[in-house]
């Protein structure tokens, strides 16, 4: 299928990032209110900016996730962990929505229900329809990581996966990962330097924290080499220095851990 030209950056704001993730149900609105100024002074500065913004579930979606023990794989969830995990996700949804309006950005909510086939799946016509017709008001489309129920089963799809789905999709110049750290540590415990350039020779495997049911870094890591196979250039930054964040969204060279499409072989 021809990729359908958007020219998008997509932007994921990470859990990590919006939530305080070892305390359980724990928003951090200070990282929000930065990310919502850098998203703005971004959009002022490079008027062509075409985003789509994914955020993730923290110590929302994935403390009940794991109390439930929904995963990646179809499986069977309590009905209760079903509503726990998307009404953590929507609670947390409207907090961050709500940060980024008053910050002056226009988003506006596309679950991932409404343009993904099914969670690994495909961007559906009327999904990319519906994209394109957000941007061309000049309003950002905004998804979340969430819990999804077909005749399959439950599971949860990531963040990190719908932006996979998109790229896979569509045209995706850009995928940002907006973390609490710096890029990606050549140390798999977080130490050490930042690794500037991430190819298969330097790839590593990272760590994982409490409550993640999607994977930690080693699966965004692996995911980061799928977007860039499939085109897109792909950044790990720290969404808590709003300054780093601003210059990257507006197309400058910041600290970060940078996936270079085109120096991997698809
Ligand atoms: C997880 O999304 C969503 C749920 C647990 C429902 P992500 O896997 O993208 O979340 P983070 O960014 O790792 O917290």
């Amino acid at each position: 299928m021809m990729k359908k030209k958007h020219g998008l950056t997509i932007l994921k704001l990470g859990g990590s990032l919006i939530t305080n993730k070892d305390r359980p149900l724990s928003p951090n609105f200070k990282a929000m209110r930065i990310a919502g100024r850098a998203i703005c002074d971004a959009l002022v500065e490079n008027r062509k900016l075409k985003l789509f913004l994914i955020h993730g579930g923290g110590s929302f979606g994935h403390y009940y996730a794991s109390m439930f023990h929904a995963t990646t794989t179809p499986g069977r969830v309590a009905s209760e962990g079903v509503s726990r995990v998307a009404q953590a996700m929507i609670s947390l949804h409207s907090m961050i929505l709500k940060e980024l309006i008053d910050a002056d950005v226009p988003c506006r909510t596309i679950a991932p229900g409404e343009f993904l086939t099914n969670p690994k799946g495909r961007v559906t016509r009327v999904g990319s329809n519906k994209i394109s017709a957000l941007l061309d008001i000049g309003c950002i489309p905004i998804s979340f990581g969430d819990i999804v129920t077909s005749n399959r089963g439950t599971w949860i799809v990531s963040g990190d996966q719908i932006a996979l789905s998109l790229a896979e999709s569509i045209d995706v110049e850009r995928v940002i990962f907006a973390m609490d750290v710096d890029g990606i540590f050549e140390d798999s415990k977080m130490k050490g330097s930042i690794i500037s350039e991430l190819n298969s020779r330097n790839q590593t495997l990272g760590t994982k924290r409490k409550f993640d049911v999607t994977g930690g870094i080693g699966s965004k890591i692996a995911i980061g080499f799928k977007l860039a196979k499939v085109g897109s250039d792909v950044y790990f930054v720290n969404g808590k220095k709003g300054e780093r964040l601003q210059k990257l969204l507006s197309g400058n060279r910041v600290l970060s851990t940078h996936i270079v499409s085109k120096n991997i072989s698809s």
